[in-house]
């Protein structure tokens, strides 16, 4: 038998298998990614095209904002501080400090307002990269940046490694009696969505394991969290390395936001 005559287009069994191939491989792509994404209902109410993304596990939106041009934040780690200021004496000067110019807004003892977080207890490292994104105005907020505008960067090491040294706050929004977790929240929480790309918070916020610079969230008002997630899903917010808030956050539906900015709220 000679190949060369085996493998050509007058060879109507090879046509014909080749041809098959082809159909069956198009009837499978057609059912897989467009038919049965189609009629799930494990995609709630999002577009044709957004649930043949998530079928094939890709965003259905990348940001397109007009922040490429800046510098990227990136700063993850809190870096060490000079060797004039010792661990406590940090924390005593962050601790005057904080006395001087943060308590009234992000107060420690009594709950914070709805609108600025509670900052005790948070991580270090994140109350750094936060404060230097304020000052370099990769966060914009018209109170925050001006209040750290002129700060020096040992004042801003000093204040992260002071609040980080403060146990948390009790949860500002308690769960009323009896009320248990809403299944929504828990479950894009702790799995996650896959078929939105939506990673589960936990495995970035510190409830199952910590990504860089991923703040704590518990005891945050819902307020607060809420409004964070809303103006990451619109790009106001774009200081996240990576995009790795505004991609989850562009998935949300608002309820969904709702939900789990209650969660938070009452988990410690
Ligand atoms: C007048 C009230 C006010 C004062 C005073 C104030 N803050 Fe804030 N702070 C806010 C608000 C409001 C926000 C939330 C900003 C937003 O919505 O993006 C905030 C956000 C922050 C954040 C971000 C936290 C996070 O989890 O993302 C840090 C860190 C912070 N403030 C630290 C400080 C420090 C340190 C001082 C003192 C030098 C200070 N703040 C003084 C109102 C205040
Ligand atoms: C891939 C990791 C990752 C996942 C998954 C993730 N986050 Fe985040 N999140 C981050 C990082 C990193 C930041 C800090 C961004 C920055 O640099 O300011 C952040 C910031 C936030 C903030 C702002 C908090 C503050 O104090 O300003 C909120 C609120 C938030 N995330 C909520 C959520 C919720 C709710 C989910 C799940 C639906 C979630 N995140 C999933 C990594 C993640």
């Amino acid at each position: 038998m000679n190949e060369e005559r085996l493998f050509t287009l007058r060879n109507p069994w090879f046509v014909w298998s080749v041809g098959s191939t082809i159909a069956i491989a198009i009837v499978a792509i057609l059912i897989g990614f467009v038919w049965l994404p189609a009629r799930s209902t494990a995609f709630g109410d999002l577009s044709l095209w957004a649930r043949i993304c998530g079928a094939a596990g890709v965003p259905s939106s990348w940001y397109g904002g007009n922040d490429t041009s800046k510098v990227p934040s990136n700063v993850v780690v809190l870096p060490p501080s000079g060797t004039t200021h010792p661990m406590a004496d940090s924390i005593g000067r962050g601790a005057t400090l904080a006395t001087q110019h943060c308590s009234m807004c992000h107060n420690v003892v009594a709950p914070a307002p709805v609108t600025a977080p509670s900052l005790a207890g948070q991580y270090a490292d994140v109350i750094y990269k936060e404060l230097r994104d304020f000052q370099s105005g990769q966060r914009q907020n018209a109170v925050m940046q001006e209040i750290i505008a002129g700060r020096s960067d040992q004042d801003l090491h000093d204040l992260a490694v002071y609040y980080a040294s403060l146990p948390p706050a009790p949860a500002v929004e308690k769960a009323r009696a009896g009320e248990g977790p809403d299944a929504t929240a828990t479950r894009l929480v702790m799995q996650g969505d896959p078929q939105r790309n939506i990673a589960p918070c936990a495995a970035c916020h510190g409830q199952l394991d910590r990504k860089g610079a991923a703040p704590w969230l518990g005891g945050l008002s819902a307020a607060y969290v809420a409004a964070q997630l809303h103006a990451f899903a619109s790009g106001e917010r774009h200081n996240d390395i990576n995009e790795q808030m505004r991609n989850v956050a562009r998935q949300m539906t608002p309820e969904e936001i709702d939900a789990v900015a209650r969660y938070y709220a009452a988990m410690q």
